[in-house]
């Protein structure tokens, strides 16, 4: 179903398969032990969002952010039912309307799997200004592409950006770990 709705929406998806579990490691791998706050950005049928599930405390939380009907109903059908997961129908770009409703001030972990060179470079700097914004202190900002190509305009938000690769992906991937602690 992923992979037909993906190229179906290409444009949008950005992708034609889901994560490999070895991406999926290297996304979640920062994430602590702790009582966390997490927004993921692109939920398409959850590969990511289960890997978050396995790695979090029970008082953690996730709002999953999917803008494509078919993939979050995917979601919604293969993630396993948990308290600490809020999966939603809704752009990435209004994740604060949702903070805001529930009085969280603060995000630990933005799991992003945006497809970022296919967004419009005023909808990239609308959402960065918000990500750094309501980023937590010693928080981070973790995003995969297929491409170099925003490298320099995360720099441009982040005082540290550091890189991972994995080739076992299709296509390989670039994992970018951004904080603000330089
Ligand atoms: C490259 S896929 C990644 C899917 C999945 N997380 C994975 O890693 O296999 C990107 C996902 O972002 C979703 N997406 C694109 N623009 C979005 C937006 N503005 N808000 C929320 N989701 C969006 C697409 O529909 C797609 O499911």
């Amino acid at each position: 179903m992923f992979t037909l709705e993906a190229i179906k929406t290409l444009k949008k998806s950005g992708t034609v398969a889901p994560s490999s579990k070895f991406l999926v490691k290297k996304m979640t791998k920062p994430i602590n032990d702790k009582d966390n706050i997490i927004v993921e950005f692109g939920t398409g049928n959850g590969v990511i969002t289960e890997g978050i599930l396995d790695k979090i405390t029970d008082n953690s939380q996730i709002l999953s952010f999917e803008l494509n009907e078919a993939m979050y109903l995917d979601a919604l059908e293969t993630l396993p039912e948990d308290d600490r997961l809020q999966l939603l129908n809704e752009s990435a770009l209004e994740f604060d309307k949702f903070l805001k409703e529930q009085n969280i001030e603060k995000v630990d972990y933005f799991v992003s799997s945006l497809p970022l060179s296919l967004l419009k470079k005023a909808d990239i700097h609308y959402l960065m200004n918000k990500v750094t914004g309501l980023l937590s202190y010693g928080g981070m900002f973790i995003q995969y592409q297929y491409s170099l190509g925003k490298r320099d305009l995360l720099k441009g938000y982040f005082p540290s950006v550091r890189l991972g690769f994995t080739p076992l992906n299709f296509p390989p991937a670039f994992i970018y770990y951004c904080t603000m602690i330089g």
